[in-house]
């Protein structure tokens, strides 16, 4: 039996500016994981064929039965392609994933990376982290037509990154460990929607939409310089001011501002949307003092759910 796991995600700064070229800064969110695991099939009738499952999404079916646009499809597909192997192992893959679907926290990634993962480990030939990164990418495609990368990227390598599309993601350095708390606004996140809309604003007028990105950028970089020092006001400040400009690109909405003032009112140090917004989450940088504060806050005000998550550069075992 061969098993893999992939965690979910946050993006702290920099979202939708980095479908435009700008840097983006996301964190791994490590206690909320999509495991799969892999084992053979050993009867003479099942061979050729690779049985797919996954509770969350209630499927349970021969690969040759799911349309091929599926992502599940896709990635199983894509990853026996980039091994090289022409005819359908048979095996019996099963997804477990703790992370919140359609909530932001990147769990189509982390489905798709721990699949290719697995599968490529059990079949004796483990793709290199860029090659997962890659597919992850490609199957990202097909739930929005115009990824940036940054979700395949901080899934694949577990560890804060420093994103600017088409480049080496550069490893954030994180002066002293920080504690966010995520709230999720019940809404679904939105992300083809968000990205669409983002998109007509920008061909109806360019020069507005490339001085807000660029804005986004500067945050984004002193953002990175924020977290190097272990500067927290500073690093509450900066998440302050990338909402505002949230706002201004018009994806914040009533329910998440609503969640965004809680958060801010009960001792937050800074809060912002994070993701596509639309919907989805938003972030709250707290302190010992204020977290307990802040989660009762949000779950007060409508909040479907609240997880925390430590940001340190330590790597997962
Ligand atoms: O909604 P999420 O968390 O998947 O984030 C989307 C982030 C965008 O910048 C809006 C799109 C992208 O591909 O980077």
């Amino acid at each position: 039996m061969t098993e893999a796991t992939a965690p979910g995600k946050i993006i702290l700064f920099g979202e939708h500016a980095v479908v435009y070229g700008r840097p983006a800064i996301a964190v791994p969110v490590r206690d909320v994981r999509a495991k799969v695991t892999i084992q053979n099939l050993t009867a003479p009738s099942q061979a050729g064929s690779l049985w797919v499952e996954s509770k969350a999404i209630g499927l349970s079916s021969w690969l040759h039965e799911i349309d091929g646009g599926h992502p599940l499809a896709k990635i199983i597909t894509l990853t026996l392609e980039a091994i090289g192997l022409e005819t359908v192992p048979s095996l019996r893959l099963a997804i477990n994933s703790s992370i919140p679907l359609a909530s932001g926290l990147g769990s189509g990634a982390a489905v798709s990376v721990a699949v290719s993962r697995a599968l490529s480990e059990h079949l004796g030939r483990p793709l290199a982290l860029k090659d997962l990164s890659s597919l992850a990418f490609e199957v990202d495609r097909i739930h929005h037509g115009t990824p940036s990368g940054i979700d395949n990227t901080v899934v694949v390598y577990d560890r804060p990154v420093y994103f600017i599309p088409g480049k080496e993601p550069e490893r954030l350095e994180v002066g002293l460990p920080f504690m966010l708390i995520i709230g999720d606004s019940g809404q679904p996140s939105a992300t083809i929607e968000a990205v669409a809309q983002v998109r007509d604003s920008w061909i109806s007028d360019k020069p507005s939409m490339e001085a807000l990105f660029d804005s986004i950028g500067s945050v984004t970089n002193q953002a990175r310089e924020a977290i190097r020092d272990g500067d927290l006001p500073r690093l509450g400040g900066l998440m302050n001011q990338n909402q505002s400009l949230l706002l201004d690109l018009g994806v914040s909405t009533p329910t998440l501002e609503l969640l965004i003032e809680a958060a801010g009112a009960a001792g937050a140090i800074g809060v912002k949307v994070s993701g596509a917004g639309l919907g989805g989450n938003i972030i709250a940088l707290v302190d010992q003092d204020s977290q307990r504060a802040v989660k009762r806050a949000l779950i007060a005000n409508g909040a479907s759910k609240v997880l925390y998550t430590e940001v340190s550069t330590e790597v997962s075992p």
